[in-house]
């Protein structure tokens, strides 16, 4: 027997709705049939209370603080798994074997190179581009490149190109960087691992060996693991929707790319750091929390908040513990952003103005202390967050179009404009 939900309106006006349930989380109320039914749209800016999809592939409960991969919490990923692993749970919906994990890195490890001629977008780019900027135009471009696997209704395409662009991400993010350093580009070294591949692309020269430090990598690895999937948030939503019109993948994770590097969503990690810089000390908290309540100044604490944790995210934990391990690592415990980054969460979390907002530190909080620590400059954080995300966006992507209910994208609106008029000549206005 399926629940229903009732509106009543005007005058003795109803209509029934079926309402849905998950395995776990909030139930849903079928609205498909309700223009139909009642000639009236639903009005939600923002999304705050509308489910776009079904999904299977991320959980998460705000007010708990929990976040499961396909029923796995992060907290045993992020301490269990490699990014690889949770790369191959996140696409296929299991852990894998161990002769499907080897199956997969091999299969990864042989698309990490980029086509010789993409190296050419580069140069188009001023040296000192933003690195997103980079990212939205080279990715954009692999789809001119894999005319091989864009047709999105094959299932053998939609694997090559999620394959390629999980092993092609890191390869361009390290260029990305290396324009913008004016260093040579370092090809993927395939005897690596994916994030020791990664570091040794960012850092290495022709010059001399780079050896990455082991728990350098194992720290960026867990970063990949927190970052790589998050539900229907703002990045993941376009993607989906990009890909509802039947774009090809490549130009999905472009348009990704594109809304995460926002401030409010993926480029806060950004901006995070820069506010630290910005108080300096932590003798200057008090006056920035104060500009913060002040609505007029238009400041926000970057790095707290989150439209669906309303507790600690229980990533924003896990990179507080990197955090401690890459610091003590290189002898940095005493590290003046990240003393100061305590300082300003205590504060905060004992603060009216924050607690009853529910503000809790996010994801964002402290990726950038230690991003900075590992040698990232700023203003590739965001860059690190879309490698990651690529691997959620990819099955996501791939979740809606093997969907049979799924459709074009196509919300409507609540029009508040003129209503029919004439137009009058220019000589008569
Ligand atoms: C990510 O969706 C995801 O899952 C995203 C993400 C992922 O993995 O994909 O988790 C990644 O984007 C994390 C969020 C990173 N963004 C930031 O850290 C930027 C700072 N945060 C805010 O911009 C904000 O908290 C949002 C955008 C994250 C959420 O905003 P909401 O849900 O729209 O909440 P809101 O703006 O309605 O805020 C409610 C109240 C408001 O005050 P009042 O009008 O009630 O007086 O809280 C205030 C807001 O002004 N508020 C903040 C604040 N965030 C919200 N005040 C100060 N500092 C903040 N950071």
């Amino acid at each position: 027997m399926t629940d229903k939900a009732t509106l009543t309106w005007g005058a003795g006006k109803s209509a029934e709705f079926p309402i849905l349930k998950g395995t776990i989380g909030p139930d849903v109320i079928d609205i498909r049939t309700l223009y139909a039914n009642t000639g009236m749209f639903t009005y939600d800016p923002g999304y705050m209370s509308t489910g776009s999809t079904k999904s299977a592939i991320t959980y998460i409960d705000g007010d708990k603080g929990i976040l499961l991969y396909r029923g796995y919490p992060i907290e045993q990923l992020a301490v269990q798994c490699d990014f690889l692993e949770v790369s191959y749970l996140i696409k296929h919906g299991e852990l894998p074997t161990k002769t499907q994990y080897e199956d997969w890195v091999g299969r990864v490890k042989r698309h990490t190179m980029v086509h010789d001629q993409l190296t050419r977008f580069f140069n188009g780019f001023r040296r000192d581009a933003h690195p997103m900027a980079v990212l939205v135009g080279v990715v954009g471009a692999l789809s001119a490149f894999y005319h091989d696997s864009l047709d999105i209704n094959n299932p053998e395409h939609r694997i090559i190109a999620a394959i390629r662009l999980i092993a092609k991400l890191p390869t361009i993010v390290a260029m990305a960087y290396k324009y913008n350093m004016g260093q040579p580009f370092m090809y993927p070294r395939n005897e690596l691992s994916y994030s020791a591949n990664f570091m040794h692309m960012m850092f290495a020269t022709p010059c001399e060996t780079y050896v990455p430090n082991p728990v350098l990598v194992r720290a960026l690895d867990r970063i990949l693991i927190l970052h790589a999937d998050h539900e229907q948030n703002a990045s993941t939503s376009t993607v989906r929707l990009s890909g509802s019109s039947g774009a090809n993948p490549f130009a999905c994770i472009a348009a990704g790319i594109a809304c995460l590097w926002g401030p409010a969503h993926g480029g806060a990690n950004e901006a995070a750091l820069a506010m630290l810089e910005q108080i300096g000390d932590a003798s200057k908290i008090p006056e920035f929390i104060a500009k913060v309540k002040d609505k007029n100044s238009g400041a926000k604490l970057m790095g707290f908040g989150h439209r669906v944790y309303k507790n600690y995210d229980p990533r924003a934990k896990l990179m507080r513990e990197t955090c401690h391990e890459v610091l003590a690592e290189l002898g940095l415990q005493n590290d003046r952003l990240f003393k100061l980054a305590l300082a300003l969460e205590k504060i905060a979390l004992e603060d009216d103005y924050f607690v009853s907002r529910k503000l809790y530190p996010n994801v964002d909080f402290y990726s950038g202390i230690v991003q900075r620590a590992l040698g990232i400059p700023t203003n590739l954080f965001t860059g690190i967050f879309a490698l990651a995300r690529t691997v959620g966006w990819i099955a996501q992507w791939n979740e809606m179009i093997a969907d049979p209910e799924q459709k074009i994208g196509r919300p409507r609106q609540l029009y508040t404009g003129p209503t029919t008029r004439e137009v009058v000549p220019m000589d008569k206005r």
